[in-house]
């Protein structure tokens, strides 16, 4: 299959080009080479490309920028997703959306499956799902992929920043009260590869199994990397006072995977060994 990657330069940008080569014509561009915000631009890279499938993965991702920033927030992750997809109308491609747990509320007790109603409750979160409902509005062929807490080689993640802060400290103090599902991107970029090839389009949760608190999983990464010597503290998200909500619980279940092609994701914990062993 011919496809182009929105986004190619970021974390999951980076894993979906290295993954898909091997078995697909792919191409990528990034901000460099078109702004997503721009409709002509995203019009014109689109088209002379000729993908029959685009992998949209580029977005404002800075959830407390995003509450700073709200126009342009909206103007990337809501307009950006509705120029993509108007590009990949008009030469009739078929779009994968990335989109995230943050579009639910958090108040559910037990894991989120795609028939839930999503809540947005961030500027980042509601720019999310207006990206989601451009898709579903404009395109027949549509996937939307929600994953969460991502973590990959390619870019900025919470693994890195936990390694990198417990060579400068002896105590790291990491929220406790928000419970989600850590997401290695080597994990998911097959599971979309085979998503793709169904062609079955609709919403589908695409996260590692199991659940933790941002505490639990910083613990664990200090245990797998057999870090000693520095102690975690549980605090509040209050204590921790960022500008964005985030929901208290977005653990996704990969129920529409597990309705039709079955679920492969391993645990958050293999997710994240397997990273570890890669070294750096
Ligand atoms: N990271 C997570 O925990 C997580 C969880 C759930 C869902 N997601 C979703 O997964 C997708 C990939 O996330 P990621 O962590 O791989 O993101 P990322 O590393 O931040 O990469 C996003 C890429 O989009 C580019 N970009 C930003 N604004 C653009 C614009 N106007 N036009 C064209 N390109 C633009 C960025 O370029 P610059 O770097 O130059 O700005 C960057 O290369 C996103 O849609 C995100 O919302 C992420």
């Amino acid at each position: 299959m011919k496809i182009l990657i929105t986004g190619h330069k970021g974390m999951l940008g980076t894993e979906l080009m290295h993954f898909l080569s091997q078995e697909h014509e792919v191409s990528g561009i990034d901000l460099e080479e078109a702004d997503i915000t721009d409709r002509a631009q995203i019009m014109e890279a689109v088209a002379i490309r000729t993908p029959q499938l685009v992998i949209h993965t580029a977005a404002y991702t800075d959830v407390d920028g995003c509450e700073q920033h709200p126009d342009l927030a909206y103007q990337v992750n809501a307009i950006g997703t509705q120029n993509v997809a108007l590009a990949c109308a008009r030469i009739d491609a078929a779009m994968v959306y990335i989109s995230t747990d943050f579009v639910f509320n958090g108040r559910k007790k037990q894991p989120y499956i795609e028939f839930d109603a999503p809540d947005p409750q961030s500027v980042y979160a509601r720019s999310k799902l207006a990206g989601e409902i451009f898709v579903r509005s404009l395109l027949r062929k549509g996937f939307i992929v929600r994953t969460s807490w991502l973590f990959g080689r390619h870019g900025k993640n919470f693994v890195e920043t936990i390694l990198r802060l417990a060579g400068e400290r002896n105590e790291l103090s990491i929220v406790n009260d928000q419970i989600g599902s850590p997401t290695f991107a080597g994990d998911l970029v097959p599971e979309m590869a085979r998503l793709i090839a169904t062609e079955a389009y609709g919403i589908y949760h695409l996260s590692n199994n199991g659940a933790c608190s941002w505490f639990d999983y910083a613990r664990k990464i200090l245990e797998l990397a057999h870090v000693e010597n520095v102690r975690v503290v549980p605090i509040s998200t209050e204590a921790l006072g960022r500008p964005a909500v985030r929901p208290a619980y977005s653990v996704l279940r990969n129920y529409c995977m597990e309705l039709t092609i079955g679920d492969r994701m391993r645990s958050w914990e293999e997710g994240l060994a397997a990273y570890l062993a890669l070294g750096r």
